[in-house]
């Protein structure tokens, strides 16, 4: 398999000083390392019986209408405060300094329906534990996680134990 991590670039010091930022964007670029992220995404969950993929703002957009599609699901944004049209439900969530807040239109998950999370990170856990609170407040019933990346040791696969949680690539 192509080595995606090699293709994902390292970008020290940002958004700021002492973080290492993982740019996807690069990966994203090279056609062979965008088909290999999509067909193991693909592959992960193609048995799953997914109704619908959430895909959460901004990088989760970006593999989740795809994979949604490959599965023969629909695709589900849960989007940053103030963006949705209709009426929404929303949850807060810590942040390390302060709080966060994601919605998701009240009507897109019905009872009952396998719901897939998909986002490029797993860092602390705190977004996708967020949207899965959403997920089972409209009935839904979270099936799993899916990332890209997943920074070992902040806690976030802990923070999602009793879910099924896949990431393509763990970096410590
Ligand atoms: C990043 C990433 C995940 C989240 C992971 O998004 O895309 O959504 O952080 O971190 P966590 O596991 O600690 O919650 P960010 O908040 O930077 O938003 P963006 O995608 O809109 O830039």
């Amino acid at each position: 398999m192509t080595d995606i991590l090699s293709l994902i670039r390292q970008v020290p010091n940002y958004p700021k000083e002492g973080i290492l930022f993982y740019d996807i964007t690069t990966a994203l670029e090279d056609p062979i390392g965008l088909k290999t992220i999509m067909d193991t995404f693909i592959a992960q969950f193609k048995d799953q019986k997914i109704d619908k993929v959430i895909g959460t703002e901004a990088r989760g957009f970006i593999f989740a209408p795809t994979l949604a599609y490959a599965l023969g699901a629909g695709f589900v944004p849960v989007r940053k405060p103030n963006k949705l049209p209709s009426v929404t439900i929303g949850v807060n969530y810590a942040l390390e300094y302060g709080t966060d807040r994601l919605e998701i239109h009240a009507d897109a998950i019905q009872a009952g329906e396998r719901v897939l999370i998909v986002d490029d990170l797993l860092a602390t856990g705190g977004t996708a534990h967020a949207v899965t609170q959403l997920v089972s407040q409209l009935g839904g019933e979270t099936v799993g996680f899916g990332f890209l990346l997943e920074l070992d040791g902040l806690g976030g696969r802990e923070k999602l134990a009793g879910f099924d949680c896949y990431s393509m690539i763990t970096v410590p």
